[in-house]
């Protein structure tokens, strides 16, 4: 035996994605924005999201955590501050209409297929998401994605954010497997750009026609849609 387990390629068995932008669309709350605020949908959909990820990187990053939240209440401060920003009138009933749609996203229309097809090549599948626990039982429920997941991890056990390696580590952890035996999947570049570094497979899914961070790593595949993971596991 002169060819050690250890130097063979690792086995890729399971598949993780993200959850916002990824698995359910965050613009889907533009057309209820649009309604409200003639004009300012788009704006305040994009300026909520990047807010919304920004306090995350800050409560993560400043003061050892002390300031940790969870991802709903980041995300009511995200458009709070958009709306103050734009200067829209953001009434508690408007911010309540608003929230309501944020818990009951549209999903991508192609999960439910991409998932049954890895459910049927023996692929462990799940969800790791900054979503809190309730968050992410509304979203996976609405979208009927439920039975299709083994493992729907929220970053909300370690109080921190992913990009940080604690939040990553949940799904070796959870799945027994080693980061180079999962494929991470993200529309997220950011998200897809970290978890290479943290040593996932990685599949960033750019939707939007986006460029990639300029940071000196790509991701180890990009595709269009969440089907392009298949290509990690060819059928047979
Ligand atoms: C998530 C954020 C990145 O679902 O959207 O983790």
């Amino acid at each position: 035996m002169d060819e050690p387990d250890a130097l063979l390629p690792a086995a890729t068995r399971a598949v993780l994605f993200d959850a916002y932008g990824t698995l359910f669309d965050v613009y889907s709350v533009g057309l209820l924005a649009e309604q409200m605020f003639p004009g300012q949908g788009q704006a305040l959909g994009v300026l909520w999201r990047d807010k919304q990820i920004e306090y995350t990187r800050l409560v993560t990053t400043s003061n050892g955590g002390a300031h940790y939240q969870p991802f709903w209440a980041l995300t009511r401060a995200g458009l709070r501050y958009a709306c103050k920003r734009l200067a829209l009138d953001l009434t508690p009933e408007r911010e309540q209409r608003l929230m309501n749609q944020y818990r009951h996203l549209s999903a991508f229309p192609e999960n439910r297929e991409v998932l049954q097809a890895l459910k049927a090549r023996g692929i462990v599948t799940g969800i790791l998401s900054n979503g809190d626990p309730l968050m992410l039982d509304v979203a996976v429920k609405s979208a009927g994605l439920d039975g299709l997941l083994d493992h729907v991890l929220s970053v909300d056990v370690v109080r921190k954010y992913k990009t940080d390696p604690d939040a990553y580590a949940l799904g070796p952890q959870a799945t027994g497997l080693a980061a180079r035996q999962i494929v991470f999947v993200s529309c997220n570049s950011w998200d897809a750009l970290a978890a290479t570094w943290y040593g996932y497979q990685t599949l960033w899914v750019n939707r939007y026609a986006l460029p990639f961070e300029e940071l000196g790593t790509q991701p180890v595949r990009t595709g269009n849609t969440l089907r392009d993971v298949l290509g990690f596991f060819p059928a047979g």
